[in-house]
């Protein structure tokens, strides 16, 4: 048997989902992203959410303002998805760098008010989203109140996604955070403008570790974790060396006073030790040397943009996440706060 690696050592990674907020909270958040990932897909939904190109413009600028000292980190941007956004705006967003828009069905998660009612009242913005070659995102859970929660994205796949991908061939779509063996699967036998992102929390949990010891409101997060043969599939997808699937951590951080609440809203923040994360799961997969393509690969090819330059490094050091972070004014509970982490990142 081979000696496990002590040191791993990857292309600079990308995230290609990540919530930062704005203002103190997103100044205290953004340093843990900038230390490991050199890009990030910073999602809109603001409140109110960022639906113009001049609004995406102004929060780049205030992420950037926040950037510790000497920190290259470059935010993408994205625009919020509405029934009104107008096919106009899309050469605006084009011209301003914005990279995607983001769907969210409304009423499907955190600041999801704004978001698309029926996604044929969009169709116009999508074709000029196909034209201007911005991509499109998706937040792919349906919100019939009828559906069971943890069927949603299942039912998303034959409700939404098929007919989309079906009126518009050519738009670049990435299925956000996949969170079932359905979704895995129909990606992967996608044609090659359909790809998806995996949270490390998705591929490390299943829905028991909503339930141990009592309910635990920091591992509670939409789509919602699954079944352990869910669990398995996106293991599989993740470390199967498919250019269709690569990172996103879906960091989502909420003050720890909101989430410790009767009603705590959805959103699992990992951006603290996101990379170490992702490294336990390919290594228990067996699969460490797949991790470079899911992270610093298969992302920018997809969105064609180019590799990063540099490396970040791995190092086997068990370590101890502190229970409690910043978040502005208040605190905040990183996932595996105060527990053992197996990688530290240099
Ligand atoms: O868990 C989630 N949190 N899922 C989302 O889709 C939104 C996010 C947030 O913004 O907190
Ligand atoms: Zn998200």
């Amino acid at each position: 048997m081979s000696t496990p690696p002590e040191t791993l050592t990857l292309r600079r990674p990308d995230d290609w989902h990540l919530h930062l907020r704005d203002g103190a909270p997103m100044a205290s958040v953004l340093p843990w992203t900038a230390r490991q990932f050199a890009r990030a897909i910073v999602m809109p939904n603001l409140k109110p959410p960022v639906t113009t190109a001049a609004q995406a413009l102004a929060y780049r600028q205030r992420i950037l303002d926040a950037l510790p000292a000497g920190s290259d980190f470059e935010p993408l941007m994205t625009l919020y998805l509405t029934d009104n956004t107008p096919p106009e705006e899309m050469a605006r967003a084009r011209a301003a760098g914005v990279v995607a828009l983001k769907l969210y069905p409304a009423g499907a998660t955190t600041n999801s008010d704004a978001g698309v009612t029926d996604v044929r009242r969009t169709y116009r913005t999508l074709e000029a989203m196909q034209r201007e070659g911005l991509l499109l995102l998706v937040h792919g859970e349906v919100t019939d109140a009828e559906i069971d929660v943890f069927d949603r994205e299942a039912v998303f796949i034959e409700r939404v996604m098929a007919p989309l991908r079906r009126d518009f061939p050519d738009l670049k779509v990435v299925f956000e955070h996949i969170t079932t063996k359905d979704a895995a699967d129909y990606v992967a036998a996608a044609d090659a403008r359909t790809a998806a992102t995996i949270t490390a929390h998705h591929l490390l949990y299943n829905r028991n570790a909503l339930f141990v010891g009592g309910l635990r409101p920091h591992w509670y997060c939409l789509p919602v974790l699954k079944r352990e043969e869910h669990r398995r599939a996106l293991v599989r997808a993740a470390t199967s060396g498919s250019p269709r699937f690569f990172l996103g951590t879906d960091s989502a951080p909420h003050a720890a006073t909101l989430k410790e609440q009767s009603v705590c809203g959805a959103g699992c923040f990992t951006a603290p030790a996101a990379l170490e994360l992702y490294a336990e799961a390919f290594e228990d997969a067996g699969a460490l040397d797949r991790l470079e393509g899911f992270a610093s690969l298969h992302g920018p090819a997809f969105y064609g943009l180019p590799l990063n330059a540099g490396t970040v490094t791995l190092r086997r050091t068990p370590w101890t996440l502190p229970d409690t972070l910043d978040f502005g004014n208040a605190a905040i509970k990183p996932l595996r706060g105060g527990e053992t982490l197996r990688w530290k990142l240099d």
